[in-house]
């Protein structure tokens, strides 16, 4: 069985979280695109040219710890924005979707380019102010040295780049059933995400 669940959304919309809950209950594999185009934005930093660092991106260069910080994220969502880079990240995500066993794929045009054919489609939002306060006490934790009002920033400054981008902008798929967690435990959201994706399984 081939079945894939297109999950999108803003910057820290939970939409990981998300994923990773509800592969692991159905048993599916999970992709976190951001990663790949994190990783790409990494080796910008370090000098390399965007689209030959997407050409040549091997596993190892998707460090999940390394790549979560403020200023990665900025530098994924300006190499984001160049459709040869997109294009080199295509077939690698397509083919993942298409795993037996079923997928979960995350990101911002899964639903639209991707995968416009998935199974179930998710949109996971939150207000700003939510989001930034999720991010911040991540980020915190894990020791970096950031301010709630410095990630707010930061994250309105990647949505703004991911919607207006003209090349696979953020935005909710036409069947998207979006999800507002802002006012959501993580095991409501993932319960409503688990209701959905039942529901569009059976119909
Ligand atoms: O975790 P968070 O939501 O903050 O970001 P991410 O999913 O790791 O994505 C980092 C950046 O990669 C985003 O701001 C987008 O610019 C870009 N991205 C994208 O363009 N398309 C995707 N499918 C996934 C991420």
């Amino acid at each position: 069985m081939t079945l894939t669940v297109a999950v999108d959304g803003p910057a820290a919309s939970g939409k990981g979280t998300i994923s990773k809950a509800v592969a692991a209950y159905f048993g599916f594999a999970h992709l976190d695109t951001g990663l790949l185009y994190r990783a790409v934005g990494a080796q910008m930093l370090l000098g390399q040219d965007p689209l030959v660092a997407a050409q040549m991106l091997q596993a190892e260069d998707i460090d999940a710890e390394k790549l979560r910080n403020s200023e990665v994220a900025q530098a994924a969502s300006k190499v984001a924005a160049i459709p040869e880079v997109r294009a080199a990240l295509l077939d690698f995500q397509r083919a993942f979707a298409r795993r037996a066993g079923g997928a979960v794929l995350d990101g911002r045009d899964i639903g639209t380019v991707i995968c416009p054919d998935a199974d179930a489609k998710l949109y996971v939002t939150a207000s700003d102010e939510v989001r930034a306060k999720r991010r911040f006490l991540e980020l915190s934790g894990k020791g970096q040295d950031v301010t709630q009002e410095g990630v707010l920033e930061d994250l309105r400054a990647r949505d703004k780049r991911d919607r207006e981008r003209a090349s696979a902008p953020l935005k909710p798929a036409d069947d998207a059933v979006i999800i507002d967690t802002s006012d959501l435990s993580i095991e409501d959201a993932v319960a409503v995400a688990i209701a959905k994706i039942e529901a569009s399984r059976a119909g």
